[in-house]
């Protein structure tokens, strides 16, 4: 398996593969403080919910090396404005809102140490939350793995590979997965307008591993999936309400309901980080919506006409009731999903 280090920390800075350049270019975009972490969360430089979790916990790391000459006093007030401003940089996946309260209750466990020893600490909480993530996909990987047929064709939406996580991948994973595990795999990925992440990321990563495949437009999923040539819809998540509504890519609650009409198994694939404990139903959450630009211009290359008026919104939510379960390091998520999800918490 080829590696991918999406998110990689050495000597103070941040490093992380540009994804706004990829499959054209191989870029790395350096980040030495913690503004250049939100801005490259902002601009989806580094993109996918565990992804971002991750950097952000090191956009933490970075500011607390920006303040460490500080008084403690003064430390911790900068500490706290950096951390809700890391919390601003995307609204929709959970896992940022998970990784910078992580990082906050170790602060607020260890304010009474040194600067340098606090910022010793975020440094290793920072690493563990990446190590962790890797571990926690392979996991789902194998778990996922069990509902994949020994000759299988899966379709998928977005981008939730290794470029989505800190390695490997969440709905990605279970496909590398299956196909390393020796199933006789084969994939559709959408290519996931506007931003194609399909078309770009998950595409990229399919040929890098050699797993057969085909990218489609999106609008040809409906078509394969009522001639019978999807036998599972695996995609990944942004944000899991208490009841299973979820928040993913826009797009993915379309699969959904074609999925539902011609019964195809639709799984979300996600860690428990993106599980968000907090809210009851998906109406709880809140739906990024990005540039016109997005929609209006490809590569910088204007495709519609000037003073059309655009909405664009990154994310859908897909009702519970569409969703066949929801597979996590801690097993297989069934319904009744509420009473399911807080058993895991
Ligand atoms: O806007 P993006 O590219 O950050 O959206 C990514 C997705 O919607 C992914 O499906 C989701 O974050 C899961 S990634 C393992």
């Amino acid at each position: 398996m080829k590696e991918i280090k999406t998110i990689e920390f050495k000597e103070d800075a941040l490093y992380l593969i540009d994804q706004r350049k990829l499959p054209v270019s191989y870029e790395i975009f350096e980040c030495r403080t913690y503004k250049d972490v939100y801005y490259a969360i902002k601009e989806m430089v580094v993109r996918g919910a565990p992804a971002i979790g991750a950097t952000a916990a090191y956009g933490v790391v970075l500011a607390a090396k920006e303040f460490i000459d500080g008084e403690k006093k003064e430390f911790l007030s900068n500490m706290k404005k950096a951390l809700s401003f890391l919390n601003e940089s995307r609204p929709t996946a959970v896992n940022l809102m998970w990784a910078i309260e992580r990082m906050n209750n170790l602060i607020e466990r260890n304010r009474d140490l040194s600067v340098e020893d606090i910022y010793m600490k975020l440094k290793e909480e920072a690493d563990r939350i990446l190590k962790e993530d890797i571990e926690t996909n392979k996991r789902i990987g194998e778990i996922g793995n069990q509902i994949v047929g020994q000759k299988a064709t899966i379709l998928t939406h977005c981008n939730t590979g290794a470029l989505a996580t800190a390695g490997f991948g969440t709905a990605l994973g279970v496909i590398r997965e299956a196909f390393y595990s020796g199933k006789d795999i084969f994939v559709y990925a959408d290519e996931t307008r506007p931003r194609l992440q399909g078309g770009r990321l998950t595409a990229w990563e399919l040929v890098q591993e050699g797993i057969p495949a085909k990218l489609i437009a999106d609008s040809v999923a409906a078509t394969l999936i009522r001639d019978k040539k999807v036998d599972l819809i695996l995609v990944g998540a942004d944000r899991i309400a208490l009841n299973g509504d979820t928040a993913n890519k826009i797009g993915t609650f379309m699969l959904s309901v074609l999925a539902k009409e011609y019964n195809v198994p639709f799984y979300i694939v996600a860690p428990t980080s993106t599980i968000d404990f907090s809210i009851e139903t998906g109406d709880e959450i809140v739906i990024e919506e990005r540039d016109s630009k997005e929609v209006t211009h490809i590569e910088n290359i204007r495709i519609a006409p000037e003073g059309i008026d655009v909405y664009n919104p990154a994310f859908d939510v897909t009702p519970n009731e569409n969703i066949t379960g929801i597979i996590t390091e801690k097993g297989i998520i069934k319904p009744p999903f509420r009473d399911n999800i807080i058993k895991l918490k």
